[in-house]
């Protein structure tokens, strides 16, 4: 198998790489990245001299082409993504050119140049909210923000490049992912590092909304799983069974630092009506490809605030950054300062 793995400079798509430089069979990787914002070499450090770097978007035709036969590529997995529904409700254009425009120039290609396949790793997000009983691969595509919304476009895209072109495809919709390397502006490694800095932390309402967490090891396993065994044109749920409300996720995270509940700040609800209440998958369409979850919730979480706490060296130049400075403060506005 010759790959190539979009996006594999941010968080879970640097972990499938790592996952598949263990596995036999695997004769090259190639990684191309538009290294955006979330997007550091840094998080590649450990195996950037195990793989071919292209630095490009996925929306560039001719650059993805050239990328595909110039290596010979077999497979194409796709991470490169906008992924964060808090910047969605800024602005959200980019959201639809690279996580829909840019899938359909990676069918288009992956098509023409006759690979044996592509993987599209979505999200669960694109079901919308459930509030009893859990989302199957069959539950109708209900997508409440932006984000979701050019994800589920995405999708779409690939069930119809399937239906009509018989393009080799399969889609994966992970769950909330933590972990290792976790860009700081999701609410695990956001709050990590705040906290770590000793700054209070913003919960959303009273944080009762519930996530389903997956580790990133396990989550890009399963992707492997599913690139590996999956059938094209089928669709497979990647989550655990983790359902935590954020207000326990975060007291896991203070305790573990050995903090207390005064650096919480409870603020009004930012996301007003897209804030979705629940998600919850049932999984074992992908657990029939042999697939378990192999890390325990707090045992990750545990490990996870470790890493942080031992990593400084990667997150600091990034909460530095002019950036990351101002979406935090263009968000939450300037009091999240000193003042939150
Ligand atoms: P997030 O990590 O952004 O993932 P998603 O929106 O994809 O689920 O948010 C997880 C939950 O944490 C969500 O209910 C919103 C909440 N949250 C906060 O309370 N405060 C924050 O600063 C952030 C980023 C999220």
């Amino acid at each position: 198998m010759r790959l190539l793995v979009t996006g594999a400079a941010g968080f879970i798509g640097s972990h499938f790489v790592r996952h598949a430089l263990a596995q036999p069979g695997v004769e090259s990787i190639v990684v191309l990245d538009a290294l955006r914002y979330s997007g550091n070499l840094s998080t590649m450090s450990d195996f950037r001299d195990q793989v071919i770097f292209v630095h490009g978007e996925i929306q560039d035709a001719d650059l993805v082409g050239k990328a595909l036969r110039d290596h010979g590529t077999t497979h194409l997995v796709n991470f490169a993504a906008e992924s964060h529904n808090d910047r969605s409700l800024l602005s959200n254009s980019h959201f639809v050119q690279t996580n829909t425009f840019g899938v359909q120039v990676l069918l288009d290609e992956t098509r023409k140049n006759g690979l044996e396949r592509m993987l599209q790793v979505s999200t669960d997000e694109v079901y919308g909210s459930i509030d009893d009983g859990e989302f199957t691969e069959e539950s109708p595509l209900q997508p409440n923000t932006p984000y979701s919304a050019s994800k589920a476009g995405g999708e779409l895209l690939c069930r119809a490049h399937w239906v009509s072109f018989r393009t080799p495809v399969v889609v994966t919709r992970g769950g909330n992912t933590y972990g290792a390397f976790h860009y700081p502006e999701k609410l695990i490694p956001f709050f990590l590092v705040r906290l770590l800095q000793g700054k209070k932390v913003p919960l959303y309402g009273e944080g009762s909304q519930v996530r389903e967490w997956i580790n990133v090891r396990d989550h890009a396993a399963g992707v492997w799983a599913v690139l590996t065994k999956g059938e094209n044109g089928q669709v497979y749920n990647v989550g655990d069974t983790n359902e935590r409300p954020n207000r326990e996720v975060v007291s896991f995270l203070l305790a573990e630092l050995g903090l207390d509940d005064s650096l919480v700040k409870c603020i009004p609800d930012p996301r007003k009506g897209a804030h979705d209440t629940r998600y919850s998958m049932a999984t074992s369409k992908v657990r029939s490809l042999g697939w378990e979850p192999q890390v325990p919730f707090d045992e990750g979480l545990r490990q996870t605030v470790h890493w942080f706490r031992d990593n400084e060296a990667w997150w600091r130049p990034i909460v530095e950054d002019a950036d990351y400075k101002s979406f935090v403060e263009g968000f939450y506005g300037p009091s999240l300062g000193d003042d939150l």
